[in-house]
C-alpha cells in the first residue's frame, strides 16, 4: 500500500535525560542548532523521531517543547528550532556545559522506501529540521529538497549537504514565489520522478495538500504531524488525530504516517 509503514516489532526505547550542551549556534533568522550529549538517546533515535524539552524558567513554560531531531554524531543528538516564544527564548539562553532535561527518542520516524527514486523532501517552516538527518541516511541516492515558509525570515537557509534544494516563499521574498505543493505539483510532473517517494512535515494544511498531490500521481507518502503537544508521552489525549477511522496520538503513534492513512477532513 503507498506510504504504508512498518510498525516496528519491539517497543520503543525512551529515555528521561539530563544532557550536557556540547554546542549552541545560530543558524541564521531565528534558527538556532543545540547538541546535546546523550549517549543512550543518540544509540536508539532515528530521522523523524523527537525529544521533549523541558524548557521552563521557574515553572514558565508549564509543559516541556517537542523538537524533531535534525541529527546524531556519536555519543552526541542534535536539533534545529526557531525561535518563537517564552519556551525557545528560554532555550537561547542555555549555554555550553549546562545540561538540558529532555524524553526521548519519542514517536516513530521515517522509513525510507528501497528502491523509490528520486526521494522528495518536503518542509514547510522548522519542519524542514527532521530531513538534515533523513538525508544523511539517504546519502548517495537522488534527493530533491523543496523548502518553504511565508518569507524569507521563516526559511532556514542553512541548507543541509547533498540534496538538491529549492526554496519557495508565499510573498517571494526568497526562492521561488508560490506554495511548496506548486513545486512539488512540478517535480511528480516530470517523467523522472514516476517511481518517486514523498516525505513531508510541515503545518496541517501543508501535510493534507502534499498527501492529495501524492495521490493524484500515486507515490508513496509519509507525513511528519505537527500537532500542539502537552504531555509528549501519550497521557492526556491532546494530539489525537484520526488516522484509518481511529483516533491515534501523535507523540506516541506518529508523529509519522503514512499519509493515505490520515483522514484529513477530520478536524485537528
Ligand atoms: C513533533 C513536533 C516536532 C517539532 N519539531 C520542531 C523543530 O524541530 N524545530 C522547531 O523549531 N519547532 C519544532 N516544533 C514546534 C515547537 O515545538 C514549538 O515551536 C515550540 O513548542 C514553541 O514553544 P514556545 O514556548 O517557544 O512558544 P509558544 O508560545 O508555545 O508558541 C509560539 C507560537 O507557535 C505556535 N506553535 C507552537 N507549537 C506549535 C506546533 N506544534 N504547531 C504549530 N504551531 C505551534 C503557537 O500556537 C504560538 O503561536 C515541533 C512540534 C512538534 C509537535
Ligand atoms: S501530547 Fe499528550 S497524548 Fe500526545
Amino acid at each position: 500500500m503507498p506510504g504504508e509503514l512498518a510498525m516496528p516489532a519491539a517497543p520503543p526505547q525512551r529515555y528521561h535525560v539530563r544532557a550536557r550542551v556540547v554546542a549552541h549556534e545560530p543558524l541564521g533568522g531565528k534558527y538556532r542548532r543545540m547538541v546535546l550529549e546523550a549517549p543512550q538517546v543518540a544509540a536508539h533515535a532515528r530521522p523523524g523521531q523527537f525529544i521533549h524539552v523541558d524548557c521552563s524558567q521557574g515553572w514558565v513554560p508549564f509543559w516541556r517543547r517537542p523538537f524533531s531531531l535534525s541529527g546524531r554524531s556519536g555519543d552526541c543528538i542534535s536539533f534545529i528550532y526557531a525561535v518563537v516564544g517564552p519556551g525557545t527564548r528560554n532555550l537561547a539562553k542555555r549555554r555550553l556545559a549546562e545540561e538540558v532535561d529532555f524524553l526521548g527518542p519519542l514517536g516513530n520516524g521515517f522509513h525510507l522506501h528501497p528502491t523509490a527514486s528520486p526521494l522528495i523532501f518536503v518542509g514547510g517552516g522548522y519542519g524542514v529540521t527532521p530531513f538534515f538527518w533523513l538525508l544523511e541516511q539517504a546519502a548517495g541516492r537522488a534527493v530533491h529538497l523543496i523548502h518553504g515558509a511565508r518569507s524569507a525570515s521563516e526559511l532556514l537557509r542553512a541548507a543541509p549537504n547533498g540534496a538538491q534544494v529549492m526554496y519557495t516563499t508565499d510573498d517571494g521574498s526568497y526562492g521561488e514565489r508560490g506554495l511548496v505543493t506548486d513545486a512539488l505539483r512540478r517535480r511528480l510532473s516530470s517523467p523522472s520522478a514516476r517511481q518517486a517517494a514523498v516525505y513531508a512535515c510541515g503545518p496541517r494544511p501543508m501535510l493534507r495538500a502534499v498527501a492529495l498531490l501524492a495521490r493524484e500521481f500515486g507515490v508513496p507518502c509519509q507525513v511528519a504531524m505537527e500537532e500542539l503537544m502537552a504531555c509528549g508521552v501519550g497521557g492526556c489525549f491532546g494530539c489525537a488525530v484520526k488516522v484509518r477511522g481511529a483516533y491515534r496520538l501523535v507523540c506516541r503513534d506518529g508523529p509519522v504516517f503514512a499519509a493515505d492513512e490520515v483522514d484529513w477532513d477530520e478536524p485537528a
